[in-house]
């Protein structure tokens, strides 16, 4: 099978560090906070080492644990806004093909690490101008990405339009503490005003002080949660937030304090506002993780 005919033309091509680059027209975008992508783009070029061990744990526990393998193997998949790639390259090791996208320079980061990945091709481009006709893709995928993207719904259903009828959407998008208790919705209302001071300054500055917030507020409480783990209160050890670290590792939970403190464009909903969105974009037999990241779903195209 050929892969998807690009639909229009990239403008470019680009040598990556290890695959080529399809550049296409992110200029006439409205969809996309330029801020955010150049935020992200520092971001993936300061994180880019994950290796295939961490990539295989985190994707097979954590997001891809409500999909069916045969959903996507030898299929043909989309990765809208790919980031470092990392889930990718999980996908590309069963899917037939994987098309990765995403506007930011994080995309020559992604040509480094799936350089071996013969099936990957990786466009620089954004969730409103995919360059592919709609209908094509067995397998959509788009993981904390949407809420980074000022009309998420809008997003979405672009994300969709691609997919073939029967084809399944794979969405996370970050909750609004709706499964939890005030304590954490505090610390969130707290932590946000921290974010918006944070990320609105420059780097080295900003990379530095969400170091420190890994090391002084991540790491305790990461910890705690540990002990109660260990001593079999894991009822416990779940009330603590950020509990979901424990076991990861320094370069995960640096890279994601970086990830939730540094970026400037960031939306939260809860589970119902998404079934809502997945809904409206088209999507029916929507199946909710009841596993951390909240909320991470996934629905089949009507
Ligand atoms: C939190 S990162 C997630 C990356 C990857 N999916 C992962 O989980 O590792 C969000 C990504 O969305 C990308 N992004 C931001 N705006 C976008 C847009 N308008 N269209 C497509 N991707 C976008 C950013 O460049 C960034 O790489």
């Amino acid at each position: 099978m050929e892969p998807i005919a690009f639909k229009p033309e990239p403008h470019s091509v680009t040598q990556g560090n290890g695959r080529v680059i399809y550049n296409f027209d992110i200029e006439f975008s409205t969809n996309i906070d330029t801020a955010t992508v150049e935020s992200f783009g520092e971001e993936w070029t300061k994180f880019n080492h994950f290796s295939d061990q961490e990539i295989e744990a985190i994707a097979s526990e954590h997001y891809f644990d409500i999909v069916k393998p045969e959903w996507i193997e030898n299929k043909q998949v989309l990765d809208v806004g790919c980031g470092t790639g990392r889930w990718t390259k999980f996908v590309a090791k069963r899917a037939l093909r994987v098309d990765a996208v995403d506007p930011s320079k994080a995309i020559e980061i992604a040509s480094m690490l799936l350089f071996d990945c013969d099936n990957v091709r990786l466009s620089r481009a954004s969730v409103d101008n995919l360059p592919f006709a709609d209908s094509n893709f067995d397998f959509v995928f788009s993981l904390g990405v949407l809420h980074h993207i000022p009309d998420t719904q809008l997003a979405m259903q672009q994300c969709v339009n691609k997919l073939k009828p029967g084809g399944y959407f794979l969405v996370y998008l970050y909750y609004r503490f709706d499964n939890k208790g005030s304590w954490f919705k505090l610390i969130f209302y707290l932590s946000n005003y921290v974010r918006k001071v944070i990320s609105g300054l420059r780097e080295p500055v900003k990379n530095t002080l969400c170091d420190i917030l890994a090391v002084i507020v991540y790491l305790p409480l990461i910890f705690t949660g540990w002990c109660f783990k260990k001593v079999g209160l894991k009822a416990v050890a779940r009330q603590i937030p950020l509990h979901f670290y424990v076991g990861k590792t320094f370069n995960v939970i640096r890279n994601d304090a970086r990830d939730r403190f540094g970026t400037p464009l960031e939306q939260r909903f809860t589970k119902d506002e998404i079934r809502r969105m997945m809904e409206r974009s088209g999507l029916t037999d929507i199946i909710f993780s009841e596993q951390e990241p909240y909320w991470h779903a996934i629905g089949k195209k009507k």
